[in-house]
């Protein structure tokens, strides 16, 4: 089997709609694998796996062991990679850390949140061959703080700013866009402008794609505050706990192991 490449996921735009999962470990990456079109290992694995309060604590060795877990075990979609917080403050040290990431993880593109002050990043990158997928919108690497999330594009002004980035992205060389928490009618706007596709999480379906994380479309955990952007399509917490739960019951009730369950 072939694994996508970023022109075959950039054809898509043309006739379709792109499917976009994060994955950050080896098993689930298999199951994602068989379905998507592109698996992103988000830096929300801080929150996802590690339990941290927002993305900020993410490492480069994080990422780096988490990518070529999901690359290792994935044959066909495209692959990203989030660069993680403060690693791509300046040209030099975006450049070191994203050819660190790619040669050590295999995945085919980094992914950076992107503002009007890092675009010659993206394309000081582009320049140097690597494949760069650009973040708009809600950017979650600045906010320490996920319950004052937002939507964008509510003032003229903001359209503007907003529509003006992606276009610069564009030219910059992005190859793809994410859009977080962008208004339905921006986010249509913005794909309309662009020839290059538009991922959304929050940002309606005008989007030519959709990415969430994978947990919470699992529900891994219960989550109090969740944003409107996420669908639960199980209730993984729950089935958790009722084996984890069954499994302590037997073990006290000297019911596991049985002796099929012994050597
Ligand atoms: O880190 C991540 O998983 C992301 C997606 C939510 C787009 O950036």
């Amino acid at each position: 089997m072939s694994r996508k490449s970023i022109t075959a996921i950039q054809k898509i735009k043309k006739f379709g709609k792109i499917t976009c999962l994060t994955a950050y470990t080896s098993s689930i990456a298999k199951i994602v694998d068989k379905h998507v079109d592109i698996i992103l290992v988000g830096d929300s694995l801080g929150t996802a796996l590690y339990g941290m309060k927002n993305t900020q604590e993410v490492t480069l060795g994080m990422m780096m062991n988490h990518g070529r877990a999901v690359f290792n075990s994935s044959q066909q979609a495209f692959t990203i990679i989030d660069m993680p917080y403060q690693t791509y403050k300046n040209k030099r040290e975006a450049l070191i850390n994203a050819k660190k990431l790619l040669k050590f993880t295999r995945c085919q593109s980094v992914k950076i949140e992107t503002d009007k002050n890092n675009v010659h990043i993206v394309k000081h990158l582009k320049n140097n061959n690597i494949n760069v997928v650009s973040h708009i919108g809600i950017t979650p690497q600045k906010h320490k703080n996920f319950s004052k999330i937002r939507s964008v594009g509510n003032t003229v002004l903001e359209i503007q700013k907003i529509c003006k980035l992606a276009v610069d992205l564009e030219k910059a060389g992005s190859s793809l866009i994410i859009l977080e928490c962008i208004k339905a009618n921006v986010a249509k706007e913005i794909t309309k402008l662009l020839s290059i596709p538009t991922i959304g999480i929050g940002a309606s379906v005008n989007c030519d794609g959709q990415v969430l994380v994978i947990n919470d479309i699992l529900e891994t955990n219960k989550s109090v505050r969740k944003p409107r952007f996420v669908k639960n399509y199980s209730k993984l917490n729950v089935e958790i706990e009722n084996a984890v739960k069954k499994y302590c019951y037997e073990v006290k009730m000297k019911k596991f192991p049985t002796k099929k369950n012994s050597y």
